[in-house]
């Protein structure tokens, strides 16, 4: 279903990064671009965002860390990644190999020193750096930077002044009471975008054995489940602040991917959806040129924030 729309009017831009067209993959799910590669030209996407990647190498949590939920999924997989020297020596080579779009590198760390060193090596070295805030801050009894204004705003102004050349974007934690809230304290502190949502805490029990389905009990759901979350969340930050929003959480279609765009979201990540078509990021986009087609809609901008208040 290819439309005989411009690819030109596709284009987004994220902070001073250009995007041929809104959609990317979301952290976690495409690995590091290697696995999606085998299935289509990854050039064809807007951005390539990695899985997550730490200092030190990180081994995640014992099995069984994933389980099917309905209209989605719970995981567990606990960050496991190769650590930033392996990241840089082979599996960002690859990446930058097989694409000719801007690479999005996502870091975590458990202190804001450790998120520092990671932005210090990494800029400039991917177009941008996705800085995931869910992780515990452990200097500070295990919460997460992501739900604590203070630290988050400190590890989020200590960052921006090792992000020199790479676009910096937040992912907000969706367990933030107020998304709002967080949003402009990321712009205040100086973020080129935000994205949103992480997972969201949950757990699943097989009545048979009567023990957690996860291992570790609780997981974090993604999917279509957490969709009309995750599309409210959007569309509040996007009121809060001027930079742009990145939206993701159970986008499946271009129709999804289209009621994010209308609720304020610059760019879309397609995550979950991936494990069960590794085509689905390519198929969303085509959704969107088709929406675009039938509607009349020259640019992808026109629809940024375009919905309307009130009932349809
Ligand atoms: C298996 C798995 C691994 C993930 N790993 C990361 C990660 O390393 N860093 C991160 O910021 N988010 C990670 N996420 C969260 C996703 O990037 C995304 O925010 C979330 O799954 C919601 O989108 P979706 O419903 O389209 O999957 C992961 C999600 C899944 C399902």
């Amino acid at each position: 279903m290819r439309s005989s729309l411009n690819k030109k009017n596709l284009e987004v831009k994220i902070g001073g990064m250009r995007l041929k067209n809104p959609i990317m993959t979301a952290s976690g799910t495409a690995g590091y671009g290697e696995e999606l590669s085998a299935f289509y030209d990854i050039s064809r996407l807007g951005a390539i965002v990695l899985k997550g990647i730490s200092l030190k190498p990180w081994q995640g949590n014992p099995p069984p860390r994933i389980t099917e939920t309905p209209c989605g999924m719970i995981n567990s997989i606990g960050l496991q990644n190769v650590g930033l020297k392996t990241f840089l020596k082979e599996k960002l080579p690859f990446v930058k190999k097989k694409s000719d779009v801007p690479v999005i590198a996502n870091i975590l760390g458990n202190t804001t020193g450790e998120y520092a060193k990671l932005a210090r090596s990494l800029d400039g070295e991917v177009e941008g750096i996705e800085i995931n805030v869910s992780c515990p801050n452990v200097k500070k009894g295990g919460m997460a930077f992501g739900l604590d204004k203070k630290a988050f705003g400190k590890l989020v102004g200590r960052v921006r002044g090792d992000i020199k050349k790479s676009v910096m974007i937040v992912k907000l934690s969706p367990g933030a009471q107020d998304i709002a809230e967080f949003a402009l304290a990321a712009q205040e502190e100086g973020a080129d975008a935000v994205s949103l949502i992480n997972t969201i805490p949950a757990m699943a029990i097989d009545i048979n054995t009567r023990r957690p389905l996860i291992k570790n009990v609780i997981g974090g759901l993604s999917g279509p489940a957490i969709k009309p979350i995750a599309l409210r969340m959007v569309y509040q930050a996007a009121r809060a602040v001027k930079i742009p929003v990145i939206g993701m959480g159970g986008i499946t279609t271009g129709q999804d991917a289209v009621e994010f765009i209308l609720a304020g979201a610059t760019a879309v990540a397609v995550g979950t959806a991936t494990f069960i078509n590794p085509s689905a990021p390519l198929e969303v986009l085509e959704g969107i040129e088709a929406y675009m087609s039938i509607h009349g809609v020259k640019g992808v901008a026109e629809l940024i924030g375009g919905a309307v208040t009130g009932c349809s």
